[in-house]
């Protein structure tokens, strides 16, 4: 029987063009309309599946479909296995029970009042300044402080995290495989020493992940081998760092634009909430994570092959007019806006939903609160994949 024949020389989707506010939306639409798996020469190699349907059904298969090869692009398989996302399930499960213990709603209501505390100071700073960077200013410290409070990090500690989680996102965005090195370096030092804090002082498994893990026992009952240990709080301290700021930079660009939408947030805060739901299916700041399949699978005619990179385009999803209609227009209760892949679904689905929700909201009411007006006031400056949404958002503020 005649096979299909493989692509994997072409470059149907290119990421590392550089890239606009928008651009990225189009080529996406143009995917989904006429080569819903593209493949991409770029960074080793990966197909990028972009119809919202396609990404549930892989994701909805976890048998087929695993993280424990790629699970991100562009990725490096030299680092060392990081679980939660890093395993299948069932390998995968203690320890995201583990994770899920400490995310309670109980401890993320305990989070909150610090993280009002922590958004309206720097929100103070940022309008004083008149003009400045949101991200680096606000949107950037406000979860690395969010991040500390929950991990129970002393302040030293959560500036060394701040500053080695955006080494660690800079070199990943210029590919400069030796600077994540030393970054992943930094990070993994601070997981021992989190780790080595808490078994000589254990906290409440139901406040602190990091007693959690130590506490949690795989399904033969025993405690987790040290270097998966590491690994996960290696991968817990730099997971809920990375997305916030880039959503953060996105609503504060589209709010500059739509001044009409900024005021009527800003005289109606009960609103806030959905319209973070709304902006999180608009501007989804991780573009996509990946997969890899088992054995050889064919989608729309495409042949894959085991091991081969599969990037999920989660951002593309959220906009695929088959299920969000008109998905490029902002707008508010949208009947179905429970089915955005911001967060990914399945096994893997975010596990710090509430508490990201909670600090995007607490950090869009600041923004809202302190200020009477606005704008973007230089240039936008984009991230690469694996996120999508803007680095660097200036912006002029009036109190
Ligand atoms: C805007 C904020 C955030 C977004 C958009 C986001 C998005 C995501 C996505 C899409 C995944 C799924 C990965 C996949 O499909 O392979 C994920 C996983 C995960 N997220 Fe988040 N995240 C955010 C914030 C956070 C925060 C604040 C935390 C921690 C407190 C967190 C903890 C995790 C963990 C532990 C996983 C791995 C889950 C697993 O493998 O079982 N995230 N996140």
């Amino acid at each position: 029987m005649p096979q299909p024949p493989v692509h994997n020389d072409l470059n149907e989707y290119d990421p590392t063009l550089p890239e606009t506010f928008e651009s990225e939306y189009a080529k996406f639409d143009e995917l989904r309309a006429r080569c819903p798996v593209a493949h991409s020469t770029a960074f080793d190699g990966f197909w990028a599946i972009t119809r919202y349907d396609d990404i549930m059904g892989i994701l909805m298969d976890p048998g087929t479909y695993i993280t424990s090869v790629r699970n991100v692009v562009p990725g490096s398989s030299t680092t060392g296995r990081r679980p939660p996302l890093h395993l299948n399930p069932p390998d995968h499960t203690p320890y995201r029970r583990a994770i899920d213990r400490a995310l309670g709603g109980r401890r993320v209501a305990m989070i909150e009042p610090a993280t009002r505390r922590f958004a309206a100071s720097l929100m103070r700073d940022l309008v004083a300044r008149g003009e400045a960077d949101f991200i680096e200013h606000f949107a950037s410290p406000l979860p690395a402080q969010v991040f500390g409070e929950w991990m129970g990090l002393s302040p030293a500690q959560i500036d060394v995290l701040w500053a080695t989680s955006k080494a660690y996102v800079k070199a990943w965005e210029a590919f400069d495989k030796s600077s994540v090195a030393a970054a992943a370096e930094g990070l993994a030092r601070m997981a021992a020493e989190v780790i080595q804090e808490r078994r000589r002082e254990p906290r409440d498994p139901l406040m602190d992940p990091t007693s959690s893990l130590l506490a949690e026992r795989d399904d033969n009952g025993e405690p987790f081998p040290d270097v998966l240990l590491a690994g996960c709080v290696r991968q817990v301290l730099v997971v809920g760092l990375v997305a916030p700021p880039i959503v953060m930079g996105s609503i504060a660009v589209h709010l500059s634009r739509d001044q009409a939408l900024q005021q009527q947030l800003r005289e109606n805060p009960q609103q806030i909430p959905d319209a973070i739901e709304e902006f999180l299916r608009l501007y989804t700041p991780y573009r996509g994570f990946a997969r890899s399949a088992r054995h050889e699978v064919d989608l729309h005619g495409r042949r894959i092959q085991p091991g081969e990179a599969i990037a999920l385009i989660y951002a593309s999803a959220n906009r695929d007019e088959s299920i969000f209609p008109k998905p490029g227009e902002f707008q508010l209760n949208r009947p179905n806006i429970k089915q955005h892949l911001a967060f990914g679904r399945g096994p893997h689905m975010c596990a710090g939903i509430p508490l990201a929700r909670q600090q995007l909201a607490i950090a869009l009411e600041e923004l809202l609160r302190q200020t009477s007006h606005f704008e973007v006031s230089g240039e936008v400056r984009m991230s690469g994949m694996p996120e999508l949404g803007p680095i660097c958002v200036p912006l002029r503020m009036t109190p």
